[in-house]
């Protein structure tokens, strides 16, 4: 085929192979990339996702601190045995206020993005003091250090305002409040009507460590509790455009 010929000119001719390759690579990148700078966002909003609050954002930062995510996932992938044993698959929502990302790479232990409700503050205590005390064959170190760590929120106001300027809506109002929203989720005796008016009233507030003190198992295992819990799937109908 006179096609076929044409063809052999160019495979045989090593600079007019790589001119045309780089034409082809360039175009169907552009193709790529283009619209995403015409399109305001490309994560798809939904209902019930709001920023961490105070207490939630320090057990995040424990999580990557202490290394969680060398042994858990957090993303849920679309596929029939994932979503059986997991729950609803991960929107891209879901993880936008992460900074950064937790979606992990390698799962010694399971994935942890719809872990929050699924145990009681109780058990996650006895398996963060000594994993093997509720899962005999567990291989996950022990954390009863997080149990005798005190926090109190110092820097709080400035972890939420750095991540302000990454784009996650921290209010100044938010950013100001800080500290007592720290405090207040963790205390079921506290005036928590500041708290719920700007996280919303499903807003976990509990004594989470079950002892007197504010420590780092409190910000932990609040933070175990949010995941995965923010989107309600009974009502969530995805976007078919997306
Ligand atoms: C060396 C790997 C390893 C590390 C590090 C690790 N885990 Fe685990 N984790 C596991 C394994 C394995 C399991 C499953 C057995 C069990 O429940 O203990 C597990 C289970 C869990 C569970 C129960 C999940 C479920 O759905 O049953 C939670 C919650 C958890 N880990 C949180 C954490 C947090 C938070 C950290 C960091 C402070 C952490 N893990 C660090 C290996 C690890």
């Amino acid at each position: 085929m006179a096609f076929l010929d044409k063809h052999k000119a160019i495979e045989t001719h090593a600079t007019l192979l790589l001119v045309l390759s780089f034409l082809v690579v360039t175009i169907g990148g552009l193709v790529q990339i283009v619209p995403l700078f015409y399109i305001e966002n490309t994560i798809e909003k939904v209902e019930g996702v709001r920023p961490y609050t105070p207490l939630e954002m320090a057990g995040k930062d424990i999580y990557v601190r202490e290394g969680c995510y060398v042994c858990h996932s957090q993303m849920i992938r679309p596929m029939r045995d994932e979503v059986e044993r997991y729950g609803h698959y991960s929107l891209a929502a879901e993880s936008m206020y992460d900074r950064p990302f937790q979606w992990g790479s390698k799962r010694t232990g399971p994935d942890l993005a719809r872990v929050g409700g699924r145990y009681s503050d109780e058990w996650h205590q006895d398996h963060f003091r000594n994993p093997q005390s509720v899962v005999p064959e567990s291989v996950m170190p022990k954390y009863a250090f997080l149990f005798r760590t005190p926090i109190d929120g110092k820097y709080i106001a400035e972890t939420l305002s750095t991540n302000a300027i990454f784009g996650v809506p921290y209010s100044s109002e938010m950013i100001a409040a800080a500290q007592a929203d720290f405090a207040a989720q963790a205390n079921p005796d506290a005036d928590t009507d500041g708290l719920f008016a700007r996280y919303g009233d499903k807003v976990n507030v509990r004594n989470f460590d079950g002892q007197p003190a504010l420590t780092e198992a409190d910000a932990l295992i609040a933070y175990m509790q949010v995941l995965g819990t923010m989107v309600d799937f009974s009502t969530f109908t995805p976007d078919p455009m997306r």
